[in-house]
């Protein structure tokens, strides 16, 4: 963990702009494609974040050494944006195939964002809440994908998940019990918007 102070929005190059921008609309293009072909014939989970606010919340945070993570990154798009904004960045992608869609954008982009197939729960963890619906929702089951990362949740500043409606409460409970002391957690909300919680807080 790095305690490093945030660098700031102007000091993003246009260059990495033009590159994030370019990996949007590819990412974009990718998932009405999945949409279509995969999602049209059974239910998938994956569905895109809102990639220009998830941007912004990266930018605000963005400094030197700190290493990102994202939980379920699909296609890769933002954990790709974070390597490119200078986070050292690695995603968990339960399903496989998403996993080589990743790795194949990433080599595209020039990006050394690192991919895990696996699921992003901790070996070991369960999900008890008090009133005691211990459900995922959509969230998978199988191997931990840390291991293949090579590197525990604890040893991560930035986590990023966009949850489905309820899924929120567990990936709090995440933290709580598996997350770095002072990381942060940025969840993308069903309604769009990206909040940054640190210590089950909610930061201005
Ligand atoms: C709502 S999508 C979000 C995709 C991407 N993170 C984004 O924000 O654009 C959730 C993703 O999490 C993946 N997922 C669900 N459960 C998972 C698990 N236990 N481990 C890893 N990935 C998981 C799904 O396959 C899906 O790609």
């Amino acid at each position: 963990m790095s305690s490093s102070v945030p660098v700031g929005v102007a000091e993003v190059h246009p260059s990495v702009l033009e590159k994030i921008y370019a990996l949007s609309e590819e990412g974009q293009d990718i998932w009405h494609r999945f949409d279509a072909e995969v999602r049209q014939d059974h239910f998938h989970p994956f569905v895109p974040a809102d990639y220009s606010r998830v941007q912004a919340a990266l930018v605000a945070l963005r400094a030197p050494g700190l290493k990102f993570l994202e939980w379920g990154s699909a296609t890769g798009v933002i954990t790709i944006m974070a390597d490119l904004l200078g986070f050292e960045a690695y995603g968990i992608e339960c399903d496989a195939q998403l996993v080589e869609v990743a790795r194949e954008l990433a080599r595209k982009f020039g990006s050394n964002a690192r991919f895990a197939a696996g699921s992003f729960l901790p070996t070991g963890y369960a999900w008890r809440p008090r009133d005691g619906d211990g459900r995922l929702g959509t969230i998978g089951e199988g191997s931990s994908g840390y291991l293949e990362l090579g590197h525990p949740l604890e040893d991560f500043d930035l986590v990023y998940g966009y949850p489905w409606g309820g899924e929120e409460p567990m990936m709090h409970d995440l933290m709580r019990c598996y997350g770095g002391r002072a990381a942060r957690l940025l969840i993308h909300g069903t309604s769009g918007g990206v909040q940054v919680y640190r210590d089950g807080r909610l930061e201005p």
